[in-house]
């Protein structure tokens, strides 16, 4: 799998695959506002167009997802893992003890991915997720400990 590190100027490469990968995408500007925040690093995986795209920050000794993604075409076949691994590796690199992230209690593929990875649950957030017109849904915090890994 070929990962490239991102800079802001892969913004608008980040949007692309996430658009593929997310209903609400976030735009190229709102990726290159995120990639000059402090702490913050992102992947593509594949190169024109990517096929999957994680955005992370490290602060205060914990990394946060902040989201990952991978085009349907391309999903199931290791991107995603990938993609978290390579990133995980960064953030114990960066000083990190402790990984954290939400995700919807009813994405399963994402659940697994993470659960996969030795995430554990670690709270509920009750509406978190805005769906419009379906309601709002909850998500799971869930954690992975970096320090004895
Ligand atoms: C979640 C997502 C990133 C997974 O990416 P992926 O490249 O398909 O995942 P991988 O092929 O690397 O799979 C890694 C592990 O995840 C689990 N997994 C992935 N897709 C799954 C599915 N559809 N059902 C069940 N388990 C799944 C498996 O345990 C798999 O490990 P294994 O094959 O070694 O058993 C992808 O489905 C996606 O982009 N979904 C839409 C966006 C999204 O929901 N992002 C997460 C928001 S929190």
């Amino acid at each position: 799998m070929n990962l490239v590190w991102t800079t802001p100027a892969d913004a608008p490469a980040m949007a692309e695959v996430h658009a593929q990968a997310f209903p609400g995408a976030w735009d190229a500007e709102a990726f290159c506002d995120l990639m000059e925040a402090a702490g913050v690093f992102g992947l593509l995986a594949g190169t024109a167009p990517a096929q999957g795209v994680i955005l992370c920050r490290v602060a205060a000794g914990e990394m946060e997802v902040l989201t990952v993604g991978v085009a349907p075409a391309a999903r199931q076949q290791g991107v995603g893992k990938a993609l978290m691994t390579a990133a995980l590796g960064a953030a114990r690199q960066a000083g990190a003890e402790a990984a954290f992230l939400e995700v919807a209690v009813d994405n399963a593929a994402a659940v697994a991915l993470y659960a996969r990875l030795g995430f554990r649950r670690a709270g509920l957030r009750r509406g978190y997720y805005d769906r419009g017109e379906e309601g709002r849904a909850d998500a799971l915090v869930m954690r992975l400990d970096l320090s004895d890994a």
